[in-house]
């Protein structure tokens, strides 16, 4: 059986005062979460230890946005997985669309992130997703297809059980625009398949698949109902305390 799981992803929208009262708003709410949901919040780098520090003793758990393909050295800017594990952190988001679109991350980079993050025992929420393009003209099976191949299937059965796959298809984050139930359970049907054929059809069972774009209070019940949709990765609606636990609390 797969847990549920819920992250938000705070992006660039947060600043330290600011972190610290969403993370007070939350952590009142934290004890209606029901105990079979996993509940992550990602803020900023600079503001990661204070969410650690804040969060000691609550049911909430606290990831990186993206981190290094290296694992030291000259990388001015950059953030390691052993600086990330240091200061207590057990997940990080890798592959975001905003990182592949704006930043350059390619799968080969991807797939050497997940190496670093899991041999420094970070558990990886894994993003993959087509963009609008992709879906017209059918490609979107393919697309996601080679983002799961070529950022994932290098690892061992082993290694695969520690990442958490979110499904965001681009033309859905931060548009209003969700991808619908039914197509969301098709690609995220789409995935399991893929990864059995890699793997077994257990590991593939064993792997939890979020959704993410546009995911509110009012259409979280309808996603979160279909069979291999196992949560999901929030980005607006996490900002807000209200929404971000009425989302945890659907079923
Ligand atoms: O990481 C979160 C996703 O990009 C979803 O963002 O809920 O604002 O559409 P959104």
């Amino acid at each position: 059986m797969r847990k549920k799981i819920v992250a938000g992803n705070w992006k660039m929208n947060v600043n330290l005062q600011q972190t610290q009262q969403l993370l007070t708003d939350l952590i009142e709410e934290a004890n209606t979460y029901p105990s079979d949901v996993k509940v992550i919040v990602a803020p900023s780098f600079t503001n990661l230890q204070t969410a650690v520090q804040q969060l000691e003793n609550v049911n909430i758990e606290v990831a990186a946005q993206h981190m290094s393909e290296h694992e030291k050295g000259a990388y001015t800017g950059e953030v390691s997985a052993d600086m990330l594990k240091s200061i207590g952190l057990n997940y990080v988001i890798l592959g975001h669309s905003e990182r592949r679109q704006y930043f350059g991350e390619t799968n080969a980079k991807l797939a050497q992130k997940v190496s670093i993050a899991l041999a420094n025992k970070l558990t990886v929420i894994f993003c993959v997703g087509e963009e609008l393009e992709n879906r017209k003209n059918n490609t979107h099976f393919d697309i996601v297809t080679q983002q799961i191949s070529e950022g994932l299937f290098h690892l061992s059965p082993v290694e695969l059980d520690k990442i958490i796959i979110a499904y965001e298809p681009v033309w859905a984050i931060g548009t209003g625009e969700t991808a619908s139930p039914e197509q969301a359970q098709e690609m995220h049907a789409h995935i399991r398949n893929v990864i059995a054929d890699r793997y077994t059809i257990g590991v593939a069972d064993s792997v939890s698949i979020l959704y993410g774009g546009s995911v509110k209070p009012s259409n979280a019940d309808e996603l979160f109902t279909k069979p291999d949709v196992d949560g999901g990765l929030i980005g607006g609606a996490a900002l807000k305390a209200d929404d971000f636990s009425a989302i945890v609390n659907a079923r």
